[in-house]
């Protein structure tokens, strides 16, 4: 299986997201996001949202890398090692610098169209997401975040102006990042980074969160409709974070539980997405517990025109699920609990490491939703040292050659039509999560602390010449 080579058209490549490397928060016209006002947390700590921007405080992803104004460097870099394609956002705060704008900044479209030019000229394919984890604060100020319906058409006319724009430099396209992430609503950003939500106290969760989604959803079905008549070549995928759950043992109970954990984590969103509809158990859950939603006709119509062409995925970890509390479980919902694997290892955040579960997961997606798999997020987020002026990242490779290997085993031993792989923070970059720099993922090393002290230079760590030489042999590993 080392050997096994992909089709040439594999789209080999790399990951990051405008608000995790741009920098430049205040340039061009940009408007204040939601990731503007996030504070720096720690390995264990998390991150503060803070009421606008404060003095004082420390908010990572102002500078970031200073992408902004040094992409060109990092795109020879990209290109060196062979990419075929570039995953990005386009920050919705320089198009449109408070969301409710009627007309789009054009410093801010001239920024992407010079950042796509670049990537151009070397053969680099941009796959970009519309909306990730960087909505303007300026529409959670106003009208509440995804709380409020006025947040799809404002959504929409962001989507018409990029796709208009770029519509021969963009093929590929996926509208919010991770939109199940939200589901896990014991961790109160994911409500914020997904849709500039904070729960407020004794309100019901599962109605504010559920609404949300619906409002999404429907604005990713309309700019998919209008995204096809503006370009017939457009491909748009939904992205989600795939965690598979495990149950813990094989009693029935726990089976259960995992399985209607994947169907509220994962299945919920991907069944909109793919489908154009609700899955019978979400229709059923809002039966049971009284929760009525603002879903109009024409919102159905929207969501079943709007389906997606392929799946985008982020495939970090995998998780285990127990019906009953046991040593070291988070409850999660009545009957259900996040529990340990003892078979597989953890990075030092706690995040589980299985390979294997990548060839599960993309079996799991295909034989529900048949559909092209992309997978545009994978990656070992570690603490990096520099030695003789590079990093010898040994532990990288070995994480990123083993989920190639079982991608490989799912494409050519089960059948799965896998398009691209794009390991994320190609680069280093701001941690979305902790808000660290020093949780590393990338082949190019940056020289910046989590104090954000460091003169940003680029360093090529030896994952970059091994990750050049699998894509040149097509995948050989
Ligand atoms: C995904 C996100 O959740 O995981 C990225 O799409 C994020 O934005 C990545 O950076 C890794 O998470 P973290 O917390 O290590 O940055």
């Amino acid at each position: 299986m080392e050997r096994r080579r992909v089709p040439h058209d594999f789209l080999w490549g790399g990951a990051v997201a405008a608000h995790q490397l741009e920098g430049g928060y205040d340039k061009g016209k940009k408007g204040i996001s939601i990731a503007d006002v996030m504070t720096a947390g720690a390995n264990g700590r998390d991150r503060d949202i803070t009421k606008g921007i404060l003095p004082n405080h420390y908010y990572p992803n102002h500078e970031a890398i200073d992408f902004y104004t040094r992409y060109k460097e990092d795109i020879r870099l990209f290109a060196e090692m062979g990419f075929r394609c570039f995953r990005t956002s386009i920050a919705w705060t320089r198009i449109f610098p408070h969301g409710d704008e009627e007309k789009p900044n054009e410093e801010g479209l001239q920024f992407y169209d010079d950042l796509f030019d670049e990537l151009l000229k070397y053969h680099i394919e941009p796959v970009i997401t519309l909306s990730h984890f960087e909505m303007p604060f300026y529409l959670v100020e106003k009208y509440g975040g995804w709380r409020n319906r006025k947040l799809i058409d404002f959504f929409v006319r962001f989507a018409e102006a990029v796709m208009v724009r770029y519509k021969d430099k963009v093929k590929y396209w996926m509208t919010f990042n991770e939109v199940n992430n939200q589901a896990s609503v014991q961790n109160p950003w994911t409500g914020w980074t997904n849709s500039g939500i904070l729960y407020q106290p004794g309100e019901d969760v599962q109605t504010v969160l559920q609404q949300a989604v619906h409002y999404q959803m429907t604005a990713s079905a309309m700019a998919v409709r209008l995204g096809r008549g503006i370009n017939p070549e457009f491909q748009f995928g939904c992205m989600l974070a795939m965690i598979p759950f495990y149950p813990r043992t094989c009693s029935p109970q726990d089976e259960l539980a995992a399985q209607i954990a994947m169907g509220h984590r994962l299945y919920y969103y991907g069944d909109l997405h793919v489908f154009g509809e609700y899955p019978a158990y979400m229709e059923a859950f809002r039966r049971e517990h009284g929760i009525s939603l603002d879903i109009t006709e024409l919102d159905k119509k929207y969501l079943k025109e709007g389906c997606v062409d392929y799946i985008g995925i982020s495939y970090y970890m995998s998780g285990t699920v127990s019906s009953v509390e046991t040593e070291d479980s988070t409850r999660v919902a009545d009957g259900i609990y996040l529990a340990r694997n003892p078979y597989v290892e953890k990075n030092d955040w706690g995040w589980q490491i299985d390979p294997q579960g990548l060839r599960y997961s993309l079996n799991l997606l295909h034989q529900r939703y048949h559909k092209p798999i992309f997978i545009v997020e994978n990656g070992l987020g570690a603490y990096d040292k520099l030695e003789d002026g590079t990093v010898h990242d040994s532990y990288r490779i070995d994480y990123l050659r083993k989920h190639i290997l079982e991608m490989k085993k799912a494409m050519f031993l089960d059948g799965v039509p896998v398009m691209g792989y794009t390991p994320w923070g190609c680069i280093d970059l701001v941690s979305a999560g902790s808000g660290e720099m020093e949780k590393r993922y990338g082949f190019i090393y940056v020289d910046k602390d989590n104090q954000g002290n460091g003169t940003l230079e680029r360093r090529k760590k030896d994952s970059f010449a091994w990750y050049k030489k699998v894509i040149e042999s097509d995948g050989e590993i």
